[in-house]
C-alpha cells in the first residue's frame, strides 16, 4: 500500500503531525504551497471566506497523487472550515483511494465533518477516518 501524508500549514502546527504520521507510516510527505502565500493578515481576510465557501486555490506546485492507495490529508481549521489549500488537495484525489483526514484546529473542528465527507466521497474515495486534533488545549 503506497501512502502519502499530504498538507498544508502557516503556523507550523499541521507541519508537525503530518511529520510524525510520515514517519510513523513510512509515507511519502508533501507540502501544499499556494500560488498566494498566505500570512496570518491574508489568512483571515481572503483565506477565511474561502474556506467557508469550501473554494480551492490554485497551488505552486499541484502533487500528483495518482500512484497512491492511500492519502492522509492534514489541514488547520480557519473560520470553522479546513483552510483553503485542502479543498485543491481534494481535487486532486485519484479516484478510489482510501483517504484519512486530520484537522488541526482550536477549538475543534466537528462542525465540517458533514461536508469533509462529502467531499472525499464527491471523488468516489472512502473516508478511512476523520479525527480532530486539538493541540492548543
Ligand atoms: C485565519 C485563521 C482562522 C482560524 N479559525 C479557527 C476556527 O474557526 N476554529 C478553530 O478552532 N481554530 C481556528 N484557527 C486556529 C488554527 O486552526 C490552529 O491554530 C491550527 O493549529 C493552526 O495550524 P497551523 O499552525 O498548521 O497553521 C484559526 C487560525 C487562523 C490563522
Amino acid at each position: 500500500m503506497k501512502t502519502a501524508v499530504v498538507y498544508y500549514t502557516l503556523g507550523g502546527t499541521t507541519r508537525a503531525f503530518a511529520r510524525a504520521e510520515a514517519q510513523a507510516r513510512g509515507a511519502d510527505l508533501i507540502e501544499l504551497r499556494p500560488a498566494r502565500p498566505y500570512h496570518l493578515f491574508t489568512a483571515f481576510v481572503r483565506g477565511c471566506p474561502a474556506a467557508i465557501r469550501g473554494q480551492a486555490v490554485p497551488l505552486a506546485q499541484a502533487p500528483d497523487l495518482s500512484g497512491y492507495d492511500a492519502i492522509v490529508l492534514l489541514s488547520p481549521i480557519w473560520a470553522g472550515h479546513p483552510a483553503p489549500p485542502f479543498n485543491s488537495a481534494v481535487a486532486l484525489l485519484p479516484a478510489g483511494a482510501s483517504v484519512e483526514v486530520v484537522l488541526v484546529s482550536g477549538s475543534g473542528a466537528s462542525k465540517c465533518a458533514g461536508r469533509v465527507r462529502a467531499q472525499i466521497e464527491g471523488r468516489c474515495c472512502t473516508l478511512a477516518a476523520l479525527r480532530d486534533v486539538r493541540p492548543h488545549r
